[in-house]
């Protein structure tokens, strides 16, 4: 029996947070959109997120357009996270903590000040508190820390929430979404449109998105060119709050722990190699554990009631690829965004609408280029 053949003007290629908020975003601009996601839609990095929006924490290095592609994501938050709520009718937590970059050595203050320094010209909300405000911003965080670095601009949402809405969002914009397709392949490759075979049927669209995440360097030889994006786990666990809360984002070298308003404490995370391999280790939730207790001793002697992981799409300099392919003009890649695609997916989504409308983005995508390790 031959399969069904369905038509799309625009595929997207995996449901996760780039590929569903693209969807929306598209859709909003009255385009007609298919997903296509072998697993469940949020099913893989996705789901597991922390759900920081901490551009400035987690890209602290460099004023580059990667940076400026964060700043900007956060500030698109308020508008987006509404629209998302509005258009699918449904709720999901959006904390405007701020967060606390902590440090346990004098020797580490020197980061933070020369952050604090290069950051300000860019209007970051930041200070460096210690002593007293420290302790009254965050009162039951160790004794140990003697400084931190405060943003008060940086929030955090509950992804699996995020992602439930935004896909709702999406069906109700008539975005029309295929789970459970198996792996899904190209079966042609033209300059003017692509043929998709899965499991449910083939596919043709004009335009197609490769928001496979991880699983995106498996897109490689198919499309003669090298993507070179890869897994890296993150290992997560979450307590059970009881009595003491913890008020902000907390970072520090070795991990972060935040409270959601459900009820739980989040420690993250590992950054290991375990291939496509997304389960959890003693060693990896060990280390987790004793470093949740070192920033806050009231955790000690308690355990994690929920443990989990996910695969970071990673690359090599660690920028995403994002742009369309100059030798496939019909194919558009949108993947790489190893441990910020929360905070970049409504910026994300924005770039990629535009390049579907042959526009210039607002953003120079030069860094981006997904054909630079050719
Ligand atoms: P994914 O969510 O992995 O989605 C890709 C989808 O493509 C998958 O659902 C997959 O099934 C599908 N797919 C792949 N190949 C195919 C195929 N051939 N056919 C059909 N479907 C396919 N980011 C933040 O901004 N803030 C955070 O606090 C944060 N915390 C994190 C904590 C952990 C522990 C981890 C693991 C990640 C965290 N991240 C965070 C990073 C964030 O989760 C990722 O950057 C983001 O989820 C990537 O989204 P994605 O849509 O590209 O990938
Ligand atoms: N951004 C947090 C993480 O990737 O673990």
């Amino acid at each position: 029996m031959s399969k069904q053949h369905h038509h799309a003007p625009i595929v997207i290629i995996g449901g996760g947070i780039i590929g569903l908020a693209a969807a929306f975003e598209l859709a909003r601009r009255d385009h007609r959109v298919t997903i296509l996601e072998k697993g469940r839609c949020g099913g893989q990095a996705t789901g597991a997120a922390a759900g920081m929006l901490a551009p400035y924490s987690e890209i602290g290095d460099d004023p580059d357009d990667f940076f400026t592609m964060a700043h900007r994501s956060l500030h698109m938050y308020p508008k987006w996270q509404e629209a998302v709520k509005e258009v699918s009718g449904m709720d999901f937590e959006y904390n405007t903590s701020g967060s606390l970059h902590v440090v346990f050595h004098e020797a580490d203050e020197l980061a933070l000040e020369t952050r604090l320094e290069w950051q300000s010209g860019w209007n970051v909300q930041a200070d460096i508190v210690r002593g007293e405000t420290l302790r009254e911003l965050e009162p039951h965080i160790t004794d140990d820390v003697i400084a931190a670095m405060y943003y008060p601009g940086e929030h955090h949402i509950y992804a699996p929430d995020y992602v439930r809405a935004l896909k709702q969002a999406c069906i109700r914009l008539g975005v029309q979404i295929a789970e459970e397709t198996g792996e899904v392949t190209f079966k042609e490759l033209r300059s003017d449109g692509v043929l998709l075979h899965t499991e449910k049927g083939i596919y043709s669209a004009d335009q197609c998105l490769i928001c496979s995440g991880a699983w995106t360097s498996l897109f490689s030889e198919r499309v003669q060119v090298r993507l070179p994006i890869f897994p890296i786990r993150g290992q997560i666990c979450a307590y059970k709050q009881e009595g003491k809360h913890i008020r902000h984002i907390i970072f520090s070298s070795q991990g972060y722990v935040l409270e959601k308003a459900n009820g739980s404490i989040v420690c993250g995370a590992s950054e290991d190699i375990a291939g496509y391999d997304s389960s959890v280790t003693e060693k990896g939730i060990g280390r987790l554990v004793k470093w949740s207790e070192r920033l806050f001793p009231f955790l000690k002697g308690k355990e994690p009631f929920h443990r989990w992981a996910g695969l970071r799409p990673a690359t090599q300099d660690g920028y995403p690829l994002i742009g369309r392919l100059p030798h496939i003009p019909s194919v558009i890649i949108s993947s790489g965004h190893y441990r910020n695609g929360i905070l970049l997916s409504p910026v994300n989504a924005g770039i990629v609408a535009d390049l579907v409308e042959n526009n210039q983005p607002e953003i120079s995508l030069a860094l981006f280029d997904p054909v630079r390790f050719q």
